[in-house]
């Protein structure tokens, strides 16, 4: 859900501060009489002003910051934002449910997107400037759209790591030939970075969105997330597969995306009833990603091309089976041979897990879970101390399926399938247990699996 902090300007030329998940329709609200009853008697009301925020209570602090503020700040604030129409975006995180590492092997994976999103909102600058607040980093650029392969801002200083997503999203729509304008964009985020949650491919989706939107032109939603990634790949450089991208545009309330990145054809699946699912913060912040990251994918290149040597049919690891790999991956380098046997098993997982999860078998996709998991610490080599110490107490806890690590790895989160009615005890059984064990917080929580990107246009001053 998202939230905005807006200000109205009444009919005797007062103003209102409020905040909202929607500001179109409290705008409507207002002016019915039934927002409230400061505005009941100052009809009509216009909509001057719109911010996005990150959370409920950072909306709620912020609307109280704007209404202590003298009259004359929050005309500044009103007249940064003249009569116009502004898009706002909001896009996801996600989690993975398995197919760890084998997006970029051709495999198949099974994401979630997540009630955990960036907000942006943003309007149509003249000419070829764009520029951005990142509102919970407290920082901000200016670049022009005719310099982007520069990567530097309108002073010559390199772009901050952040604004590299958006930047390199608007690099890739303008190779595709696809109009991009110069904006004005502010956005707020409530997905940790670094966090295993793909919190940059939901900036990238917002931005790329948000362009669209404003361009007035239209393309297919997956031809859209594979631009993203081509910002991802070639212009940020990590060389990440499509799974980030695909979830945050595709995401569905209640539902499992199952994702073949090779044929890219994908069908959307119930989470079985009564579970829920559970993030496990460790609250470490992945350090040296894109290079353990990338390095990863050269092990499993180096495998495929080995592999290849016996198995001429292959194109990808995806393609050998449990069984051929048992019959070749021992002449493997014994690294790259770990490597190999995890996305040869894993791909195995998912299929498995699509099974136990077309059947309502909750138990059944735990276990896989659990399995997923250990491949990823034992033969992919991307956990940590406290990840494996998270998995470990989830799954001796009742009412938890399942838990594994989610995302790239290197710290991050753990994922959680556990019994909806046992979720509260769950959730303190497994603070308790990590605060015991490592004598710091685990951040948990539970979360919904949710829709993907959107848009919407808001007219300001009318
Ligand atoms: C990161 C990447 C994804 C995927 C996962 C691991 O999130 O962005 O493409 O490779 O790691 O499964």
């Amino acid at each position: 859900m998202a939230f905005y902090c807006y200000i109205l300007e009444c009919a005797d030329g007062t103003f209102y501060t409020g905040w909202t998940t929607d500001p179109q329709r409290r705008l409507r609200q207002h002016n019915l009489g039934r927002g409230a009853r400061y505005t009941r008697d100052r009809r009509p009301v216009h909509l001057v002003y719109v911010e996005p925020q990150p959370d409920r209570s950072t909306a709620m602090r912020r609307e109280l910051a704007i209404k202590a503020m003298p009259r004359r700040r929050k005309q500044r604030l009103a007249a940064s934002d003249p009569p116009q129409i502004l898009v706002t975006a909001t896009a996801p995180g996600r989690v993975n449910l398995l197919g760890e590492h084998v997006d970029y092997n051709a495999g198949p994976v099974l994401p979630a997107a997540i009630d955990r999103i960036v907000s942006l909102v943003a309007r149509l600058l003249p000419g070829r400037l764009v520029r951005l607040e990142a509102r919970d980093l407290r920082q901000s650029v200016e670049f022009d759209l005719d310099r982007l392969p520069e990567k530097r801002d309108l002073k010559g200083k390199p772009l901050p790591d952040w604004a590299l997503y958006p930047a390199g999203v608007a690099w890739a729509l303008q190779e595709h030939g696809l109009p991009v304008t110069g904006i004005e964009a502010t956005y707020a985020s409530n997905i940790p970075i670094g966090a295993g949650l793909s919190s940059s491919a939901a900036v990238e989706m917002a931005f790329a969105a948000v362009w669209q939107a404003i361009g007035g032109w239209q393309i297919d939603p997956l031809v859209l997330a594979q631009l993203a990634l081509q910002a991802e790949n070639e212009y940020v450089g990590l060389a990440c597969g499509l799974m980030d991208q695909f979830a945050c545009t595709f995401g569905l309330k209640d539902h499992v995306l199952y994702f073949d990145t090779r044929s890219l054809a994908w069908e959307a699946i119930p989470l079985p009833q009564h579970s829920a699912l559970v993030i496990a913060d460790t609250g470490i912040r992945r350090s040296l990603s894109a290079s353990a990251y990338n390095q990863r994918r050269a092990e499993c290149e180096q495998a495929l091309a080995l592999l290849r040597r016996k198995l001429p049919g292959v194109r990808a690891l995806r393609d050998v089976s449990l069984h051929d790999f048992e019959a070749h991956g021992n002449d493997l380098p014994e690294i790259i041979g770990r490597r190999a046997r995890h996305v040869v098993s894993e791909c195995e997982r998912v299929e498995q897990a699509v099974q136990c999860l077309k059947a309502g078998d909750a138990p059944g996709l735990g276990r896989l879970m659990l399995a997923g998991h250990a491949s990823l610490r034992d033969l992919y080599e991307v956990s940590t101390p406290e990840l494996d110490g998270l998995v470990d107490l989830a799954a001796g806890i009742d009412g938890c399926w399942g838990a594994r690590l989610t995302g790239a790895g290197f710290g991050g989160c753990t994922i959680n399938l556990v019994d909806a009615g046992q979720v509260d005890r769950f959730m303190q059984a497994l603070a308790e247990g990590y605060h015991k064990k490592f004598g710091h917080e685990a951040s948990i929580y539970h979360c919904r699996a949710s829709q993907g990107v959107r848009t919407e246009q808001i007219l300001l001053g009318i």
